[in-house]
């Protein structure tokens, strides 16, 4: 079996993450549809949660099914406090409790800020850190309500909020996304000191630029994506699957000690690749 064939990360990831219950945020596409494939064939149970799309959303839960656990889809916007709630609601109803909440919804709304409107600002933060507020609240609550379930899992749950480098990279033209990042990664570490006593772990994922719909004027063109290419020292695009597969690990008892800690993932983008020959 080749190292990195989908067997054999099938056969080490099915012993990590077996018999929990896994709820994706944004799951019918690109890093979210990655991540919530890669928790069911980790072994856990998958809610696939989409806003719009429902045909991308049930070929993921096929897909997902295929690896022998549970899954359905769910629509809810996660900017809307009752969706969300309804949502946690169900998936107790449905597989008992929660384990895992990756808050991954988010979108980019782009404008110079002098044509950038409140409705686009407000867009952006609404669903990219109020829904991660909203969802990280509603899965809190029933990981303290359940506690450590030790044959499940060392912690009594795991929130893992997608942020990007623009958690630290500012920006241009972009005022409304960074600003929801830098936000997340805030909402992350004030969530882990507050949580950790309940034995919660929050921690964030922060890809670089992953081939993805959002980005995709980025990296279509070869022109774009050598210009892409120089703010990555390693050289590459990301794929889904890097990010899906930090998830996991991050997921994981592997990663029990990891607490309030954001995982950048990115090819060396926040290493400041400008400097390597200037300053
Ligand atoms: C953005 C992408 C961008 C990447 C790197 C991500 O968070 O959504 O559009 O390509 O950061 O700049």
């Amino acid at each position: 079996m080749a190292a990195n064939s989908d067997e054999s990360r099938g056969v080490v990831s099915a012993q990590l993450l077996r018999g929990q219950k896994a709820l994706v945020t944004g799951a019918n596409s690109g890093i979210g549809l990655a991540t919530a494939v890669a928790l069911g064939r980790a072994g856990a149970d998958v809610v696939v949660n989409y806003v719009v799309g429902q045909d991308e959303a049930d070929k993921v839960v096929e897909e997902i099914k295929g690896f022998g656990v549970r899954a359905y889809s769910y629509q809810a916007d996660v900017s809307d406090e009752d969706q969300v709630t309804a949502m946690v609601a169900r998936m107790v109803e449905e597989f008992g409790t929660i384990d895992i909440m990756v808050a991954n919804a988010g979108l980019q709304r782009d404008a110079a800020v002098t044509e950038m409107s409140l409705a686009q600002w407000e867009k952006v933060i609404s669903v990219n850190l109020t829904g991660q507020f909203l969802c990280a609240r509603e899965s809190a609550k029933e990981f303290i309500r359940r506690g450590v379930v030790e044959e499940v899992s060392r912690s009594a749950g795991k929130i893992i909020c997608m942020s990007s480098v623009h958690q630290i990279i500012p920006w241009a033209g972009h005022v409304n996304y960074a600003s929801s990042k830098g936000g997340v990664g805030m909402l992350m570490q004030t969530l882990a000191q507050e949580l950790a006593p309940k034995r919660i772990r929050v921690n964030a994922i922060a890809p670089g630029a992953i081939r993805t719909p959002i980005n995709r004027d980025a990296w279509s063109t070869p022109e774009a994506e050598t210009d892409l290419l120089r703010l990555i020292p390693y050289h590459r695009v990301g794929d889904p699957d890097d990010i899906a597969n930090a998830v996991v690990a991050m997921a994981s008892d592997l990663l029990d000690y990891v607490v309030g800690t954001t995982l950048y993932v990115d090819g060396g983008m926040t290493l400041f690749p400008g400097f390597a020959t200037g300053g």
